[in-house]
């Protein structure tokens, strides 16, 4: 996973895109750049459709509808092989946590998009893939999101990578930013959760997890928490 990812010309079903798909455990896992989408109604279903047609903001659409495509053809890969990929519908929780609905099966999946590159992982139940833009952040950003502990020897790269693993973490257990980011300690070799992070983790089971890293490209970092 530390390895280049390699992106390749990819297309069919209405879109063009340079993609990348690998595995790690159990997880599909598609990352999508330069997507061009002739005929999106192609790969979305009806009510997809529909959610798309409504959304208004230029970059909204292209990273509603790339993260889509990535979750339906990593949905593909993960559990529905060969199926159109408009049969393989995106749907969300109130809470924003999305999932796929194919034939009457359901199955988790997590969408991330970030400065033009939208990915997305399935294959279990316990999943949260975060990409994130590698900037200048404010002062303030190193110092209410995360631990002394953390902030300790790491510069801008590093914090935004600890930053996609605590979003990937907090995706994993659905509970998004809605909870502190200080509830997931990450300096140490295993995570340190508290607060909500903790209850949610405890109420899914103590359920164990594997944390990794992969490269979605030049300036962003990627990481991806999965269930073992
Ligand atoms: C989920 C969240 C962490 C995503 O942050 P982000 O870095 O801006 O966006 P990303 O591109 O990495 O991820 C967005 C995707 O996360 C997924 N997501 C949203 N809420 C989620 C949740 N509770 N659990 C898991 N995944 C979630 C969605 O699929 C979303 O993409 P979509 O809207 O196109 O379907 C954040 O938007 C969030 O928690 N929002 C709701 C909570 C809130 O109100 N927070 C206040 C802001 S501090």
């Amino acid at each position: 996973m530390d390895g280049r990812t390699v992106f390749a010309a990819a297309g069919g079903e209405g879109f063009s895109a340079a993609a990348a798909r690998f595995r790690a455990g159990p997880c599909s896992v598609v990352l999508l750049r330069d997507l061009s989408a002739a005929s999106p109604a192609a790969f979305l279903a009806g009510s997809e459709q529909a959610a798309f047609g409504a959304l208004k903001i230029p970059k909204r659409k292209a990273e509603w509808l790339g993260g889509r495509l990535a979750a339906k053809l990593a949905g593909a890969d993960a559990f529905f092989q060969g199926v159109p990929l408009r049969e393989i519908e995106v749907r969300r929780e109130l809470t924003g946590s999305p999932f796929l609905v194919c034939r009457g099966e359901r199955r988790h999946v997590s969408i991330s998009h970030s400065a033009g590159t939208c990915g997305a992982a399935a294959g279990t139940d316990f999943l949260g893939l975060d990409i994130e833009e590698v900037a200048p952040r404010h002062p303030g950003w190193y110092r209410d999101y995360f631990t002394p502990a953390e902030r300790e020897g790491r510069d801008e790269a590093a914090m935004t990578g600890l930053w996609a693993a605590k979003e990937a973490l907090f995706k994993a257990l659905g509970l998004g930013l809605s909870c502190d980011t200080l509830d997931a300690d990450l300096s140490g070799p295993g995570p340190v959760l508290k607060g909500r992070a903790l209850a949610r983790w405890e109420e899914l089971g103590r359920p164990p997890f594997a944390l990794e890293r992969f490269d979605p490209g030049p300036g962003l970092q990627g990481r991806l928490v999965w269930g073992r």
